[in-house]
């Protein structure tokens, strides 16, 4: 399973990077704005400075609603450099876009998805990623995990090869139940990968191990 960091944050990429085990980050116009990132030129550069960090794919969302606006767009995110993966909403022109993007072999994550029928229409366009957001689905009382399970069992029967990229993921235990599934890729804050790391069991052992030591060394 990969894993991604969904924050625009360069303190906190750079933190999922030197512990080792990122694959990638994903953003979004929301994080972006978040980080006080604004203007065109301060988006694009910024985009860059994350493909410096990362080791891996890098999602950068178009803003443009229109077949044209978001072709225009995504060609120039897609220039700025190779770890780019142009995101596109889940939409009838996002749907076309994506299609065009796929025949010239630029990746894409398709992102908003709520529903399988969605995914399945993704995947037909040749989406590299598919972004089924589960924290928002558990947000309105809907099992967003339930979601990553049809949709893992649509591509499985068909072979796309589509990765199912569980976004939206707000802590450890959707980490956990999206591995269980079987989801390609998750992306969440640090907060939740961090947090795969503790159990009071590991504190309180190696807590006993060092006291033991010290005793024998003393
Ligand atoms: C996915 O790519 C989105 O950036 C993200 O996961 C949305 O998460 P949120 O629902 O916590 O805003």
């Amino acid at each position: 399973m990969k894993f991604f960091i969904d924050t625009a944050n360069l303190d906190q990429i750079k933190e999922a990077q030197e512990l080792g085990v990122l694959d990638g980050v994903t953003t979004n116009p929301s994080l972006m704005a978040k980080e006080g990132i604004t203007g065109r030129n301060n988006i694009l550069k910024h985009y860059v400075d994350i493909c410096n960090i990362v080791d891996g794919d890098v999602s950068a969302e178009v803003i443009a609603t229109d077949f044209e606006g978001m072709i225009k767009e995504g060609e120039e995110l897609a220039e700025l450099h190779e770890q780019i993966v142009v995101k596109i909403p889940m939409t009838k022109d996002g749907i076309k876009a994506c299609k065009y993007f796929t025949d010239r072999d630029i990746k894409t994550n398709v992102t908003l998805v709520f529903s399988a029928g969605q995914a399945l229409l993704a995947a037909k366009a040749g989406a590299t990623y598919v972004s089924p957001f589960i924290g928002r689905l558990d947000d309105i009382s809907t099992d967003g995990l339930n979601l990553i399970d049809e949709i893992r069992q649509i591509y499985d029967n068909y072979a796309f090869e589509t990765e199912i990229l569980a976004a939206s993921v707000r802590h450890t235990m959707h980490i956990v139940n999206c591995a269980k599934i079987g989801a390609d890729v998750m992306t969440g804050p640090l907060s939740a990968i961090t947090g795969l790391l503790k159990h009071p069991l590991t504190d309180s052992g190696l807590a006993q191990f060092i006291a033991d030591y010290q005793k024998g060394n003393q």
